[in-house]
């Protein structure tokens, strides 16, 4: 019998209550974070814990047939992946933040500026949408702190308690998304793999509507 490969974030903020939606539709897994794949004791499913930067393109390629992803991971590396249902966790926002002290009101105002990001397709995306020629700079991590650095006039991460954005003296200037958690698939998966989506769809479905 096939078995469904779904992709979950190895460590950070999704993986717990990742592994906690499956858990309310009644698929228990082997937690075992130090391992890379696991399988469901009760339901045709497999685990992979992969980096959230690398699921899309396991996606892509069919590696895997599932995950649950940040959408605003998919919207900046997997545009043409197909979502198949909003999760209603790990909800954030995609912003433009300055330092507190900067009169830049918007994106519109970071004409010829420096923008530190680890998301550039979606920035890029919204500076032609305006009409604004920046400059990016791609970090992958710990953004927050280019301003303060002096490797940036502005940043664009995400946004969730606004925490790091204080801690770092900035402020949140321009919302570009808002994110949450999500149930994307493959353009790969087989009919027989699809059916079982359908399933996983149906009882999520079910517990979403009593999250309500
Ligand atoms: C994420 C994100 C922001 C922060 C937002 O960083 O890149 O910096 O969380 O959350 P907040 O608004 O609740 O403070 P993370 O801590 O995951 O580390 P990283 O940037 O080094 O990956
Ligand atoms: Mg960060």
């Amino acid at each position: 019998m096939s078995k469904l490969k779904i992709a979950v974030q190895k460590s950070g903020r999704l993986n717990e209550d990742s592994l906690k939606i499956l858990k309310a539709i009644g698929i228990s897994i082997d937690n075992g974070k130090d391992q890379l794949k696991a399988s469901a004791r009760n339901f045709p499913l497999e685990v992979f814990y992969l980096r959230n930067g690398d699921i899309p393109q396991y996606l892509k390629d069919g590696v895997v047939d599932a995950a649950i992803i940040g959408e605003n991971v998919l919207i900046e590396k997997g545009n043409d992946l197909n979502i198949v249902e909003r999760l209603g966790f790990s909800k954030c926002r995609v912003s433009i933040a300055v330092p507190k002290s900067s009169e830049a009101k918007s994106l519109k105002d970071l004409e010829g500026k420096r923008i530190a990001t680890s998301y550039p397709n979606t920035v890029n995306q919204f500076l032609e949408k305006a009409g604004i020629t920046a400059n990016l700079h791609i970090i992958n991590g710990s953004v927050e702190i280019a301003p303060n650095i002096g490797l940036a006039d502005a940043v664009c991460d995400i946004v969730s308690s606004g925490s790091t954005l204080f801690k770092n003296g900035l402020k949140e200037i321009d919302k570009l998304l808002s994110s949450e958690a999500v149930l994307a698939t493959s353009p790969k998966i087989s009919d027989e793999n699809q059916a079982i989506i359908d399933k996983i769809q149906f009882r999520l479905k079910s517990v979403l509507r009593g999250r309500e």
